[in-house]
């Protein structure tokens, strides 16, 4: 099964490339740049990695990618990412990125976006992997910034494919950025959000009705509302569920008991991704094994959930084409 998994063509849909930041290559850039970690070495990062929580896991996670200055640094992050995903049998990332975080930092929005921008060109051009770009907003900063942020990205609209809603959910509802995704609509980007994660199933149909997302990132709390299990599956909306991030994040206690068959059972167009690989113990080929050992899916079952992937990636219609 472990080889058949390998060699799966898989397509992740929920990543967020700060998330992917290995702890050996987060000490290289501290010392390329002179920033100080509170680590003194690789395995005392990785020993630090428990979270209680989705906060206590955010605090690691901007800690972590402080070591970002330079348009380099966000090459390095993203190419070291592709090539490791595509050694794995990754053929399509939907990636997320954070650009707030690193403006709060005094990092331009050009180093961001230049350097993400080449290893994604590059990764096209020299491996078998396309990317779709997902500029992502801080739920848990005020919702004006988020817009002045989108404005200012005005250089890079057409690079971009969607809008997303990330960081801590609880208390900072889909509702209070109706105006960015109105504004993302306008501009021809789709968009997705982080619902039912940590935050309520009501979360998920406000996203839904008020921010007309095409995805649900998580997801998994929809299981508390019958209503919004029948909604999702009216419309098959896609469900990015991260198996491994909550079981890290303590969204569900063991795989064992994780409502992904459950979901499944509903009819539910679920997917499967890694959300931050470097602090949840693995990729998406590492999901994917988990998910056989604690499920006993068989081979179709992986082919079918990838084939859903396959349909909503943000890619070209050729490219989806080659890839179903
Ligand atoms: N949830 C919310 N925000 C995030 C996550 C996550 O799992 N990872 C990075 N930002
Ligand atoms: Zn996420």
């Amino acid at each position: 099964m472990q080889d058949f998994l390998r060699s799966l063509p898989k397509v992740e849909l929920h990543l967020h490339i700060e998330g992917s930041l290995e702890p050996e290559l987060m000490f290289e850039l501290a010392e390329r740049n002179g920033i100080e970690l509170p680590y003194l070495s690789v395995d005392e990062a990785k020993a630090a990695y428990q979270f209680k929580d989705l906060q206590g896991f955010l605090n690691l996670y901007y800690q972590g990618m402080s070591v970002l200055c330079l348009e380099q640094d966000f090459y390095d992050l993203a190419m070291d990412y592709f090539k490791r995903a595509s050694r794995e049998g990754v053929v399509h990332i939907d990636m997320h990125f954070d650009p707030q975080a690193h403006l709060q930092r005094g990092v331009s929005l050009d180093v961001v976006m230049s350097g993400l921008l080449r290893a994604k060109q590059e990764a096209e051009q020299s491996l078998d992997l396309s990317v779709g770009m997902i500029m992502a907003f801080l739920r848990d900063r005020p919702a004006e910034e988020a817009l002045q942020v989108l404005e200012q990205a005005a250089p890079y609209w057409d690079k971009l494919d969607a809008i997303g809603l990330d960081s801590a959910e609880r208390d900072h509802p889909p509702s209070k950025f109706v105006a960015l995704f109105e504004r993302a609509k306008e501009l021809g980007l789709a968009r997705v959000a982080h619902a039912g994660e940590e935050g309520p199933a009501s979360y998920i149909i406000e996203a839904l009705d008020l921010l007309d997302v095409c995805r649900i990132d998580h997801g998994i709390r929809c299981l508390e509302s019958d209503d919004v299990v029948e909604r999702l599956y009216q419309q098959q909306t896609v469900l990015t569920v991260c198996p491994l991030s909550n079981v890290s994040l303590k969204v569900v206690d063991e795989l064992a008991s994780h409502p992904l068959p459950a979901l499944l059972d509903k009819g539910l167009n679920v997917t499967i991704s890694s959300d931050d690989p470097a602090y949840f113990g693995g990729g998406l080929l590492d999901n994917h094994i988990a998910c056989a050992q604690a499920f006993g899916w068989d081979e179709e079952a992986f082919q079918a959930l990838n084939r859903n992937a396959m349909k909503e990636a943000f890619t070209s219609e050729p490219r989806r084409q080659e890839l179903l």
